[in-house]
């Protein structure tokens, strides 16, 4: 066991980071079929009225979902959140997560994600507000603080703890970095060593190595991978293998790269339905596409098509010449 959240024990440290437009049921099932310990999904809106969009949704599917399920939930007023988490909850969630860590700048015209960081009073009352709203565990996602000069993502954290937060993920950048530059390490360490509840560190770990490099840099519980699992689901069970064994596990034949990628898209489709479907399966397959050889060409090829069927033949076809003149993908 890699850590607990309130009564779930978590078999593997390494977690799929919520990414918005991404981390949808399909690819949360998929990287937990490849050693996810957690999968959060992507943020929903605390602002109820709009949960009857399509987007809505589909974020809001909470039921054959892999345990724990934890939702997270993005906003600034302290009242909606708890109402966001409440209903959640209703809905099936086990873990609620709060957004304070990525950079979309406002929710409903109101602060929200890492912007909260800039206003520590009304983080406290989200917290409060949030965690005495739901008899679930509540986790928290910040960045390291609002910008270099403040840097308060400790007070936050141990402010966190405090409120009940029962673990805490830190993207290693401040809000001002966006994505520029490298994740810095050091500020997670520290929030750890404060901290007793399980610390996540996340922010630019895309290889086995890496992720065992800051984890003992950082000694956090978990390592949360967000873009290196875009096109590579498998990196999951690489970084657990390796953190278990110090030893690299080999590729993935194209056999099993072939079978994963034409079980990923049809559940896409079944999710989204014909039309949506179709164009989120474009994104995903782009980004199996830049680990292969050849796959430029066929890109061009597949963004042209429309129709379900069509989009599964082609790919049987690709991969199966793949597989015949396998060159070893990363
Ligand atoms: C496309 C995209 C969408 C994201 N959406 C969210 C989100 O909804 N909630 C959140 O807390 N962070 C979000 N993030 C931030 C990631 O969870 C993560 O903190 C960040 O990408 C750094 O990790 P990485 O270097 O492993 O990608 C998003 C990041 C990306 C690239």
């Amino acid at each position: 066991m890699a850590f607990t959240i309130g009564s779930y024990s978590i078999s593997s440290p390494v977690i799929l980071a919520p990414m918005a437009g991404i981390t949808d049921l399909p690819f949360r099932q998929l990287c937990h079929t490849q050693g996810a310990g957690l999968v959060v999904s992507e943020m929903v809106t605390s602002d109820v009225r709009l949960w009857n969009s399509t987007k809505s949704r589909h974020r809001l599917v909470h039921d054959m979902e892999i345990s724990p399920r934890s939702v997270q939930i993005a906003g600034g007023e302290p009242e909606m959140m708890a109402e966001a988490a409440r209903l959640n909850v209703e809905q099936g969630a086990q873990i609620i997560d709060i957004n304070m860590g990525c950079p979309a700048k406002k929710v409903c015209n109101k602060a929200a994600g890492s912007a909260l960081l800039k206003d520590e009073p009304l983080v406290r009352r989200i917290l409060e507000s949030v965690v005495s709203s739901v008899n679930v565990p509540v986790t928290l996602k910040i960045r390291t603080g609002w910008n270099r000069e403040q840097q308060n993502g400790l007070r936050v954290a141990k402010m966190a703890e405090d409120i009940g937060i029962q673990a805490i993920a830190v993207h290693g950048r401040t809000r001002e970095c966006k994505f520029k530059g490298n994740a810095e390490y050091d500020t997670i360490a520290t929030i750890k060593q404060a901290l007793s509840i399980p610390v996540f560190a996340n922010g630019d770990i895309d290889t086995a190595q890496k992720a065992k490099f800051v984890k003992d840099y950082t000694q956090a519980d978990g390592i949360m991978i967000g873009r290196a699992a875009q096109g590579k689901p498998w990196i999951f069970r690489e970084i657990q293998h390796f953190l278990e064994t110090n030893k690299e596990l080999p590729p993935p034949s194209m056999k099993e790269i072939k079978a994963l990628v034409m079980k990923h898209v049809s559940a896409l489709h079944q999710f989204y339905g014909e039309y949506s479907g179709v164009r989120i399966a474009r994104k995903h397959v782009g980004w199996y596409l830049n680990t292969l050889t050849n796959g430029n060409e066929f890109r061009r090829l597949f963004n042209r098509i429309e129709g379900v069927s069509e989009q599964l033949t082609a790919l049987e076809l690709f991969f199966t010449q793949q597989e015949t003149q396998y060159i070893a993908c990363r």
